[in-house]
């Protein structure tokens, strides 16, 4: 059997999740749900990020302890992910004890070998970036990347050997073609190598900085969160204690992160595994960010928008919906609520709510809400042969990362399927005695066409599948072992259907933003 595992970053714990965050999980929960409809083994792996300055700061201004204080943001977290939909396989938290101990475990392996080692480091250190700076890189003598002041320091820090593996780095990267997408963001990082590499500080003083892991065979040092955080992809599978699921799931099929994260998964973390002696992914994908008028949504501007009550006006497969279809994967994205109440309202209520809205009504006024008997010319329509070829379509563009094309060829199906209402007007055909099989025919393909739909969005809108799919009295998508299902016939004529509430009941002008 195939495996597919596939990693989150891991979030930082500072404050309550916000949509970068969610959009980062559910474009990973869509992949890991396809690859699921493919029958692979799948392990989606995703967590928290609980080490740190930032975490420290944030717990202190609280007036709770560094673990009080994580300990009650991690369940936003998981419930965010509940209320998503979210369904990974594990969640890793970097205060997990064998998360530390696999830490330590590859620090002392590493520092043995050579590739760590300790010296006296002078520079100027921005605090909020936990960033060191050579005077040359400052500007205007302050931090390049914040502009905020910063200060001088002098202590002895353990460095990990980056510069060794530069080579070796630029080389793989070019014969890889596939271990950074997209393209554009592959060459930005042939474009960072090009500079010599600096060795990367890995520890901080503890004088300074107390919340993180000890650096082994040192009272005085913790580990820089960066080096702690990107050990979680391995540490997750048991590395090095227990190899079962090491061995199974490495090397990683997709890590998927925002592109202000992709440096360190791209440079950072493949240097550390060659230096391990690990296999390197299979694919580092950055996507875009969501902005706000032009800029990143993020705590420190301040700018954010909460999930949840998005979700508690819309529901989530809105949310999910608009997230995925909004913008290609890797670009970014304008998040504003009217965006989404346009595609709410026009794709789906109009859409699939409307599709799925008058196929059972006529189901229950023309033939006592059972899905009628089709004639052998039922299979002729073309609409009925895009239906059956809409799965590889969307296999296809998901196995080229594209979400978002997916659920366009899938709509230009819902599309047809309203329009062969409108030329086939079954109100019509119903008229005539002698076009009674018309009119059946015409139902039966249309209950097969909200069928595979509803099916095949169990990978992006799994509310609304399991609705559909249930009112259709379907066997269980989220059980189907074969995907071959997908290309068959997937109602039984004479099932009664249910025709329930609609699936996405219009929005009342009324109700007041988020
Ligand atoms: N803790 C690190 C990751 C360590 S992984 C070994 C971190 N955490 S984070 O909480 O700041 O960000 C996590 C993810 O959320 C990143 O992929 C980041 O790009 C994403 N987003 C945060 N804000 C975002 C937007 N406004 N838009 C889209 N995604 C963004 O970095």
């Amino acid at each position: 059997m195939t495996n597919y595992y596939l990693t989150t970053p891991i979030y930082y714990v500072n404050g309550k999740p916000h949509i970068g965050h969610a959009y980062t999980s559910i474009l990973c929960d869509t992949f890991a749900r396809f690859h699921r409809m493919l029958a692979e083994e799948v392990f989606y792996l995703t967590g928290t990020d609980e080490h740190g300055i930032k975490v420290q700061k944030a717990a202190l201004s609280e007036g709770k302890t560094p673990q009080a204080f994580v300990d009650e943001i991690v369940p936003k977290f998981r419930e965010l992910w509940t209320l998503l939909g979210v369904r990974y396989d594990y969640f890793i938290r970097t205060t997990d004890a064998e998360h530390k101990a696999g830490v330590q475990k590859t620090l002392s392996v590493l520092e043995a070998q050579g590739d760590i080692y300790k010296a006296s480091y002078h520079g100027w250190y921005c605090t909020p970036c936990e960033s060191f700076w050579t005077e040359l890189q400052l500007k205007e003598g302050k931090c390049p990347d914040c502009g905020r002041a910063v200060e001088r320091l002098e202590e002895e820090n353990y460095f990990f050997k980056l510069s060794k593996y530069q080579g070796w780095l630029m080389d793989y990267i070019q014969t890889h073609p596939d271990f950074i997408r997209p393209d554009y963001r592959r060459n930005e990082i042939l474009g960072f190598l090009r500079e010599p590499l600096e060795d990367l500080c890995i520890t901080r003083p503890k004088s300074r900085l107390s919340w993180g892991i000890e650096y082994p065979g040192s009272q005085d040092h913790v580990v820089y969160v960066w080096f702690d955080a990107l050990l979680n992809y391995l540490t997750a599978l048991g590395y090095p204690a227990e190899e079962s699921k090491f061995k199974k799931y490495w090397p990683v099929d997709c890590h998927m992160l925002g592109k202000d994260i992709l440096r360190q998964h791209a440079v950072y973390w493949p240097i550390m595994l060659r230096a391990m002696g690990v296999e390197i992914p299979k694919l580092v994908l950055a996507h875009g960010w969501w902005k706000i008028g032009g800029e990143k949504m993020s705590k420190s501007l301040g700018n954010i928008v909460d999930p949840v009550a998005i979700v508690k006006k819309y529901g989530s497969d809105a949310f999910r919906y608009f997230l995925m279809r909004e913008v290609t994967l890797g670009l970014d994205g304008t998040y504003s609520e009217d965006l989404l109440k346009e595609r709410y309202t026009s794709d789906l209520a109009n859409d699939i709510g409307n599709l799925w809205h008058r196929t059972a009504s006529m189901m229950e006024k023309y033939f006592g809400g059972k899905v009628p008997a089709s004639s052998q010319g039922a299979e002729k329509t073309p609409l009925w042969q895009n239906v059956i070829g809409l799965w590889d379509k969307v296999c296809r563009d998901m196995l080229a990362y594209d979400p978002r094309e997916s659920l366009a060829k899938i709509w230009t199906v819902v599309t047809q399927a309203n329009q062969f209402v409108e030329e086939k007007k079954p109100w019509v055909l119903a008229k005539h005695e002698d076009q009674k099989q018309e009119l059946a025919d015409t139902l039966y393909v249309l209950a097969e066409t909200v069928a595979h739909i509803g099916v095949l969005l169990q990978a992006f809108l799994p509310e609304t599948s399991r609705k559909i799919t249930s009112r259709l009295k379907l066997s269980d998508p989220f059980a189907i072992k074969d995907e071959s299902a997908f290309r068959k016939p997937l109602v039984k004529a004479g099932t009664v259907i249910e025709k329930g509430d609609p699936l996405f009941p219009r929005l009342e002008d009324k109700i007041a933003p988020c």
